[in-house]
C-alpha cells in the first residue's frame, strides 16, 4: 500500500484518540509522561534479561550526569564468537542512544543475527547501549527521586548539555580516550545534530549515525494543525496531542507511517518495553519545535524566566549549519516515516549539509521503511545495519 501524502481528519482523529486509548498506560501528568512502571532487582537488568542469554558479555555500568542523574548504560565488549574463541583485541567504541519514549531495551527485541547492538558487536565494536534519564533502567539521581517534580525539569537541552557529554566522557576514559562512533534513532539524531553544532564532541567523535533523523518536524505541524485550530490550542493541549502521536507513530498507527518489515514478535516484545517515561518538558520542547519550525532551547514562555534562563527574553536559536564539515555523518530515513519526514529531511540536508566536505556524508533513502523499521525490522541488518558498519569501518 502507497503510503498516502494527504491525510484525512476524520482517519487521523480516529487513529489518535482510538489508539491513544488501546495503551492506558500512557498518563500526562505535570511533571511526566509516564510509560511502563520501574521494577528492576539485582540479576534483571537490561544486561541480564536481554543480552547475556544469548551469550554474549554484558556489563552493567552508572554515569553520573552533571545536574546529577545517574544513568545506566550496558557494555557488550566485544562479538559472541569471541567470548567463545577468548579472543581480545582493541576494539572502537560505539554508543547507541535510543528515541523519546523508548529505551536501550527497544534495540534488543529481534534475533542476535538480527539486533543492531549485537551486529555491531559481531563486527568488532565495542558497544556501549545508553538509557535516557526517566526511562526504567536510569531512574536514580544524586538527590532527587523521580517522585519529586524537580526530577523531570529538563527536556533535551539537558541531555545536549549534560547527558551526552557525561556520556562521552565515561565511554572514553574507559576506552582509554579512543574515538568514538555515535549511533542514535529519532530523538537521539536530535540531540547529536544540536550537540555537533554547539561545538561538543568535536575531540571525542569518529563517525555518527543518524537514523530516522529529526530537525524540522514541519509535516507532524501539518498533521497536527488538522487536529484543531492549533493556534488556538495551549501549548499543554498541544503537547498532550504530540505526545499521543509521537506514540501512535510508535504504535505501528498505519495511516501515520506503516512500518514496513516487523515481526509480530518482534512488535509483542516491544509492548513489553514501550513506552517509557519522559519529562513533560522534554515533549514540551518538541511541540515549541513543531510549531514554530525554528531549533531554539525550550522556551519558558514567560518573560521573566527566559530573561533569568538565558539573559534575554526570547530562547537561543541552535543554527546546524555550524555542524562541523568534516565529521563523518552517514543518514537513513524512510518513505514511510511519519516523524522524520521525508521533506523535513530533504530540508536538513539542503540547509546545513549541501557543503559538507566530500566522502564525509553518506545518505541512504529506503522508500518502504518507516520510524521504528530503523530499531526492528527484521531485515534492518540487511539494508540499514551493514551500511552503518561499513561506513564506520571506512573511516578507519
Ligand atoms: C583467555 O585468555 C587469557 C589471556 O589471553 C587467559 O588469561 C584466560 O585464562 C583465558 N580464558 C579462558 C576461559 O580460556
Ligand atoms: C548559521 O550559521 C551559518 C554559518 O555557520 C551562517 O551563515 C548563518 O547566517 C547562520 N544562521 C543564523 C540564522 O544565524
Ligand atoms: C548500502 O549498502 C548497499 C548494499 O551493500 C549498497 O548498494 C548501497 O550503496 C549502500 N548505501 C549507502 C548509502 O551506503
Amino acid at each position: 500500500m502507497a503510503f498516502p501524502g494527504f491525510m484525512n481528519i476524520a482517519a487521523l482523529t480516529l487513529c489518535i484518540f482510538v489508539l491513544a486509548n488501546c495503551n492506558h498506560q500512557v498518563q500526562a501528568s505535570s511533571r511526566a509522561f509516564s510509560g511502563k512502571e520501574s521494577k528492576i532487582s539485582p540479576g534483571n537488568g537490561l544486561c541480564a534479561s536481554w543480552v547475556t542469554i544469548h551469550g554474549y558479555k554484558c556489563q552493567e555500568l552508572e554515569v553520573t550526569t552533571k545536574d546529577g542523574y545517574i544513568l545506566s548504560i550496558q557494555r557488550i565488549p566485544e562479538g559472541r564468537s569471541e567470548v567463545k574463541n577468548n579472543v581480545t583485541k582493541k576494539k572502537e567504541p560505539v554508543i547507541v542512544q535510543h528515541g523519546v519514549a523508548v529505551d536501550g531495551a527497544t534495540w534488543f527485541l529481534n534475533s542476535p543475527k538480527q539486533n543492531l547492538p549485537m551486529i555491531l558487536a559481531d563486527n568488532g565494536f565495542d558497544v556501549w547501549v545508553t538509557n535516557t534519564r526517566g526511562t526504567k533502567y536510569s531512574r536514580k539521581h544524586t538527590s532527587l527521586d523521580p517522585s519529586n517534580k524537580k526530577y523531570w525539569d529538563w527536556s533535551w537541552d539537558e541531555l545536549v548539555t549534560d547527558e551526552m557529554p557525561a556520556i562521552f566522557d565515561f565511554v572514553s576514559k574507559q576506552t582509554g580516550e579512543q574515538k568514538i562512533n555515535y549511533i542514535g534513532h529519532s530523538l537521539g539524531t536530535l540531540v547529536a545534530l544540536v550537540s555537533l553544532s554547539e561545538g561538543k564532541w568535536v575531540n571525542q567523535v569518529k563517525s555518527v549515525a543518524l537514523l530516522s533523523p529529526i530537525a524540522y518536524l514541519s509535516k507532524v505541524k501539518t498533521v497536527l494543525g488538522q487536529v484543531g485550530a492549533r493556534s488556538l490550542l495551549g501549548e499543554k493541549k498541544f503537547s498532550k496531542i504530540l505526545t499521543k502521536y509521537i506514540i501512535n507513530v510508535f504504535f505501528n498507527c498505519p495511516i501515520l507511517g506503516e512500518n514496513c518489515c516487523l515481526t509480530s514478535s518482534a512488535f509483542q516484545q516491544f509492548l513489553k518495553v514501550a513506552p517509557q517515561s519522559s519529562s513533560t518538558r522534554n515533549l514540551f520542547h518538541l511541540a515549541q519545535t513543531v510549531r514554530s519550525g525554528v531549533l531554539a532551547k525550550f522556551d519558558f514562555e514567560r518573560l521573566g524566566s527566559n530573561m533569568v534562563h538565558y539573559g534575554k527574553l526570547t530562547p537561543p536559536i541552535y543554527n546546524l549549519s555550524n555542524i562541523p564539515k568534516n565529521v563523518p555523518i552517514f543518514i537513513s530515513y524512510g518513505g514511510r516515516d511519519a516523524l522524520s519526514d521525508v521533506a523535513d529531511v530533504k530540508r536538513l540536508l539542503n540547509e546545513h549539509f549541501r557543503n559538507h566536505d566530500t566522502g564525509k556524508l553518506s545518505v541512504q533513502f529506503i522508500d518502504n521503511y518507516a520510524h521504528l523499521d530503523y530499531v526492528m525490522a527484521a531485515n534492518a541488518n540487511e539494508i540499514v545495519y551493514k551500511n552503518v558498519t561499513s561506513f564506520f569501518q571506512r573511516q578507519w
